[in-house]
């Protein structure tokens, strides 16, 4: 195993969790991010980031850190941090083939000695079982003897400004005891807020997973609070407003539940659970909720239109803002879409604005063609879907401004006044 002051990193996949951590890494140690997108890496040495983690200064600033595309340029490291998405597939499995395919880089690349640390969201187990032993395969080392493996799960949150890479405790693990202090150690150079040291590595992966799932949980249950009481026509944000006030009940609020963690990770462990011989009820339970708002919303629309005598067919709606939370030009995984498909199953022409989202992504990844300034008075009903802070500034006056004299607006994140809008979750 290395020591600190021989450590050479490499951080494998520079998306949202791996530049942000090179860039950290890259102030303190010879530093080579690498990435199969040869165009991110293109980007990145042209000193600039597409997901606005990290401002070109602070690339800058990382005096250590280069950027490649080969395997040459991993060979001179000895520790391998392993930041590759972790998907779902269509059939809601774990899609495990960036991680396989990362671990084959670094078993032809690791050396005696040599660490693989991986940070992705998986399941219990997946490190040992299912990235170990290609890293062995690749390289014809032997694990917890001429290399060592650590998991040190990530936990920031894109487009939160306050919570950052080292402001957020981290949780760190190793293959063996040393391992597990070489790798606790090494991010406790470079994480203000300290580090807790899992016992185990599957100890590590489990607390990672659960974090997300008893968010999707939690706010599961809140959004089957929000069906039941708009079945009841009672306001769900005053009842939270008035239940908040005991000192231990959890200020969740209801929404749409996206992204490619808070909504795919519980997947990970139904699926692991499964194989287990385990049938997970409450968690699949709470997804089968989550999944189910975006329709939700739709049809309220949708209602909120005929009561007022608008026809959805042909009718003309405009949801504000596609990305999966606010602030932020990430489209992975945004439930928006469902809001979209339904409306457009009604046959409404439905137009979608986001000023923080690449047109072309939108295209590319969800067949969407964006409108780059909506018609003021032009529309049916308006659907604020992402409270971006650009929708906040336009206000009630601002957002109503574009539909029609009686359009129907629907807050769906309650960004406005409860007044201000004509229904909201
Ligand atoms: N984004 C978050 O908020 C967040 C937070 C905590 C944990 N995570 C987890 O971190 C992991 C990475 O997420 P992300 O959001 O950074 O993903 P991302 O899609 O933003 O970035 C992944 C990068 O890895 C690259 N890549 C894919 N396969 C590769 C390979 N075989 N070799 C080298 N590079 C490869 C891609 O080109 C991409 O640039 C996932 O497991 C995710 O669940 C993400």
């Amino acid at each position: 195993m290395p020591t600190l002051d021989q450590t050479r990193i490499a951080v494998i996949g520079l998306g949202y969790v791996g530049l942000p951590l090179a860039v950290a890494f890259g102030r303190k140690f010879p530093t080579v991010g690498f990435d199969i997108n040869t165009q991110r890496v293109g980007e990145l040495r042209n000193g600039h980031d597409h997901t606005l983690e990290v401002a070109s200064d602070e690339l800058q600033q990382a005096s250590q850190l280069s950027f490649a595309d080969d395997l040459e340029a991993l060979k001179q490291c000895n520790v391998f941090i392993v930041t590759v998405p972790t998907p779902i597939d269509d059939y809601k499995r774990p899609d495990l083939r960036p991680l396989e395919s990362a671990s084959r880089t670094v078993g032809q690349v690791i050396s005696r000695g040599g660490v693989a640390i991986y940070e992705s969201t998986v399941y219990p187990g997946a490190t040992e079982e299912t990235c170990v032993p290609i890293i062995e395969r690749e390289s014809g080392l032997v694990f917890n003897q001429d290399f060592y493996a650590g998991y040190s799960p990530e936990r920031i949150n894109p487009g939160d400004k306050q919570h950052r890479l080292e402001t957020i405790l981290k949780v760190t693990s190793g293959s063996t005891a040393e391992v597990a202090d070489f790798v606790d150690s090494l991010y406790a150079s470079i994480i203000s807020a300290g580090t807790h040291k899992a016992s185990s590595i599957r100890v590590a992966e489990a607390a990672k997973v659960i974090e997300n799932t008893q968010r999707d949980v939690n706010i599961a249950l809140i959004n089957e609070l929000a069906l039941i009481f708009h079945r009841m026509g009672i306001d769900t944000h005053e009842v939270l407003e008035a239940a908040g006030t005991k000192w231990n009940f959890l200020p969740f609020r209801p929404g749409l539940v996206g992204g490619h963690c808070i909504g795919v990770d519980p997947y990970y462990l139904t699926h692991k659970a499964q194989q287990m011989g385990y049938h997970p009820e409450v968690i699949l339970a709470g997804r089968r909720i989550n999944d189910g708002m975006g329709g939700h919303v739709a049809q309220r629309v949708a209602k909120l239109m005929a009561q007022r005598g608008l026809q959805t067919t042909r009718s003309k709606i405009l949801v504000m803002g596609l990305a999966f939370k606010e602030n932020c030009p990430d489209l992975r995984n945004t439930r928006v879409v469902d809001i979209v498909a339904e409306l457009r199953s009604y046959n409404a022409q439905v137009d979608v604005y986001d000023p923080w989202v690449n047109a072309e992504e939108a295209r590319h990844e969800y067949g969407l063609d964006l409108v780059q300034s909506p018609q003021p008075g032009h529309y049916d009903a308006i659907v604020l879907a992402v409270a971006h802070h650009q929708f906040v500034a336009l206000g009630a006056d601002g957002i109503r401004a574009f539909g029609k004299p009686d359009a129907v607006l629907f807050d769906v994140k309650r960004l406005l006044p409860r007044n201000l809008s004509d229904d909201c979750l």
